[in-house]
């Protein structure tokens, strides 16, 4: 069980792509268990491993309690979507790597994902809604996409700008 740290904006070690995982095993258990310890430390609704600089495909899930139905976390390697639905939606999203920054984002309202899970087993889900969304942002993680990718480049720049001054300050 660890909390672990959070690379943010410009790390370059975001925009890499990650490495699949060939096997579930303890390691990539433990990997799991404290994404998840972080994901809920922060208050998260999913972590990508590349945000705490490990180069593999893995994320976490949990978007929490909705309609009366207890939270379960998704824990995925190799998350990969088998199909997107035609339909959009639009939504708020953040990201801890891209600290105090929230907007608008166009995905698929419906995807079917495979992916292997904690126990090694390969697994589908066919979500929609936030769940679907949050599984997209994460996946874009693994493949070095941060959600102001999907922004206009105005408002992209915008943001990295503010990012970049940020960073600054601080040194
Ligand atoms: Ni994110």
């Amino acid at each position: 069980m660890a909390v672990l740290d959070i690379l943010t904006y410009p790390d370059p070690r975001l925009q890499e792509k990650a490495f699949p995982v060939e096997k579930v095993d303890r390691a990539i258990r433990t990997l799991m268990d404290n994404l998840l310890d972080t994901l809920y430390h922060v208050n998260g609704v999913g972590f990508a491993a590349m945000q705490v600089g490990v180069k593999k495909r893995v994320i976490v899930v949990d978007v929490g309690e909705r309609d009366g139905i207890p939270s379960k976390p998704l824990l995925m390697a190799n998350p990969t979507l088998e199909w997107v639905s035609p339909t959009t939606q639009v939504t708020k999203e953040g990201c801890f790597s891209v600290p105090g920054f929230y907007e608008n984002v166009t995905r698929p309202l419906e995807i079917k994902v495979s992916y292997v899970d904690e126990n090694n087993h390969p697994q589908t889900l066919t979500p929609s809604g936030l769940l679907a969304d949050c599984i997209q942002h994460e996946i874009d993680h693994l493949d070095g996409i941060l959600f102001i990718d999907h922004l206009s480049s105005l408002k992209r720049s915008l943001i990295v700008q503010k990012l970049l001054k940020r960073k600054k300050n601080r040194l």
